[in-house]
């Protein structure tokens, strides 16, 4: 579990997102864990951006943020969003589609307290996507903090925390020859999933 953790995996869909996961890790893919968020804000205008996974279990997928940055306020106003993974050593595809919702403050704390130094301070000091005057004045911020910052003094900033991304589908893509693709799509339906196959 060095990149992502990985739990309580026994849903089918789940269980093969991790396996492709696993399988892009294994290939040394910089990043496995990187994938595309999208939201939505209240006008219906899609933004899409990077974030890294950083466990996946039954119950969804965990990314971490600040919740006061132009994705959270978005999540705030429609918690639907759609994550997509792709490798290029394995030319797969993922992309989920489900609902957002905070994970508890203690896990968001828990996690904030394993960072690196260096990270806790850079969230302290950045309210994300919000405009800065200067570069160099917001590294100096963090120096500053550095400097007089006590191990205690570092916590965790209210505005920043995990979203568990809860799936309702799942689509699996595999490139194959003269573009005959594989496409698997999962839809949750009540409880259980159901597996079809779509044209490519
Ligand atoms: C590979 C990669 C991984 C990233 N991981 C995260 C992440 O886990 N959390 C995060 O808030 N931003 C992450 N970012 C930065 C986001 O892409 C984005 O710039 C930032 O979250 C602000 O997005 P927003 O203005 O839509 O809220 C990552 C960027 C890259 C390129």
């Amino acid at each position: 579990m060095t990149l992502f953790e990985s739990s309580n995996l026994s849903q089918e869909p789940l269980v093969k997102v991790n396996k492709w996961l696993q399988e892009a890790v294994k290939l040394e893919v910089p990043l496995p864990h990187a994938m595309n968020l999208s939201t939505v804000d209240d006008s219906g205008q899609p933004s899409s951006r990077m974030v890294l996974l950083k466990s996946i279990s039954d119950k969804g997928i965990i990314f971490y943020t600040d919740y006061e940055s132009h994705k959270g306020q978005m999540l705030n106003i429609n918690s639907k969003a759609a994550l997509n993974f792709w490798w290029a050593k394995t030319d797969k595809q993922i992309r989920i589609q489900g609902v957002c919702v905070k994970t508890s403050k203690e896990e968001s704390e828990e996690y904030f307290q394993s960072r690196p130094r260096g990270s806790q301070i850079s969230a302290t000091v950045s309210f994300q996507s919000k405009e800065i005057k200067s570069y160099s004045d917001l590294v100096k911020e963090a120096e500053d903090l550095d400097k007089r910052a006590s191990e205690s003094d570092l916590g965790r900033p209210a505005r920043w925390g995990g979203y568990l991304l809860v799936p309702n589908r799942i689509e699996f893509w595999k490139n194959e020859s003269n573009r005959l693709h594989k496409r698997e799509l999962f839809t949750l339906e009540s409880i259980k999933w159901k597996k079809t196959l779509l044209s490519p």
